[in-house]
């Protein structure tokens, strides 16, 4: 009786994981669009996203969510979120899955450039600044449609860690992470705020270097207590975030990992910097002032990636 066509954006989750199924529950919390979720678990995607779509009766969202292991329904995607791929073990380092996660990274691209080489890609598998060099490397997307999500997790980590500290709503705090997504992150206080006052108003500089501490940790602090697998109602927060600032067209400032071409002096490498997300994706590169201590940190973080590219490369992968 009915056959209704509905013209909503598609967003595709390719893994449908701990993190792509959280971001996908999240996409139709928000509204933001129909959501596919792609993995090559038989059934896994397919069962998730039924599931989902009877919570939806209950959370009142009209969207529809697929799941699918035919990486050819990803066509007409309007926005491709990838978190395919192995999460780190207690005592592991991110670094450690770069072999791994680069091979399902290289076989990802190859499915996007058939079947949605329009679409905006925003990868989250780690380690996450080499993953999105080598998927811009493997697409050849202008940088504006090729971005990973790590500050978005990074920032929202501190503010977490600083409103606790404070005994406030952390809707007050504002942080912002930047850098690569490892132990060399620059978490900015000059750049946090707490309802619009500094944070340096509130905490002294000794414990806020420790709460600096944990946030650059914060992803172990979780692994380490889950020992099965690693943090992911965060992760996938911050990248329905990412995705609603597309989506919505919102212009909004974020921390994202983002292709430098001479910001901050820095060429040619993915690292997490201030940027503006709208319809186009990445629309520009915010410059702040930055301490001399931290274009030190940020210069060592990107030192950090251009090692992990190194290293990638040494394993035979093609990536400039
Ligand atoms: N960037 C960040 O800040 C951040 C945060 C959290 C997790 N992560 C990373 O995200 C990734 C996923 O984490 P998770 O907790 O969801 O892991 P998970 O093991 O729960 O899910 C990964 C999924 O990927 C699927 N997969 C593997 N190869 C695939 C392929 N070729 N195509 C499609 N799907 C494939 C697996 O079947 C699995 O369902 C990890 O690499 C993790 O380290 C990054």
């Amino acid at each position: 009786m009915f056959n209704s066509k509905f013209s909503r954006p598609k967003i595709v989750s390719v893994g449908a994981g701990n993190v792509g199924a959280t971001f996908a529950q999240y996409c139709a919390e928000m509204e933001l669009g129909d959501v596919l979720l792609l993995d090559i678990v038989e059934g896994l995607p397919q069962g998730k996203a039924l599931d989902l779509m009877q919570a939806g009766v209950v959370r009142e969202y009209s969207v529809s969510i697929k799941g699918s292991n035919d990486f050819a329904d990803m066509k007409d995607a309007d926005v491709i979120v990838i978190s395919a791929g192995f999460p780190r073990k207690p005592g592991m380092s991110r670094l450690d899955l770069l072999e791994k996660n680069g091979k399902i990274i290289a076989n990802i691209c190859d499915y996007i450039k058939r079947f949605a080489p329009e679409a905006i890609v925003i990868v989250i598998t780690n380690p996450l600044d080499i993953m999105v060099q080598l998927a811009f490397h493997l697409l050849n997307h202008p940088p504006a449609k090729i971005m990973g999500m790590a500050g978005c997790l990074d920032s929202a980590r501190m503010c977490s860690f600083i409103a606790e500290e404070l005994g406030i709503s952390q809707k007050q705090v504002n942080a912002m992470v930047l850098g690569s997504h490892g132990d060399l992150m620059v978490p900015v206080p000059e750049y946090t705020t707490v309802a619009g006052i500094s944070v340096k108003e509130f905490i002294s500089a000794e414990r806020l270097e420790q709460i600096v501490d944990r946030t650059r940790k914060g992803g172990a602090e979780i692994v380490s207590l889950l020992k099965t697998g690693s943090a992911y109602y965060a992760p996938a927060a911050s990248s329905a975030r990412m995705v609603q600032a597309i989506l919505k067209d919102e212009k909004a400032l974020l921390p994202c990992a983002v292709y430098t071409q001479g910001e901050y002096g820095i060429s040619g490498v993915f690292v997490g910097l201030p940027c503006i997300l709208g319809a186009k994706g990445v629309e520009k590169i915010v410059e702040i002032p930055f301490s001399d201590e931290n274009k030190i940190a940020l210069m060592k973080s990107v030192e950090e990636v251009k090692q992990g590219i190194q290293s990638l490369k040494e394993l035979g992968f093609a990536v400039s």
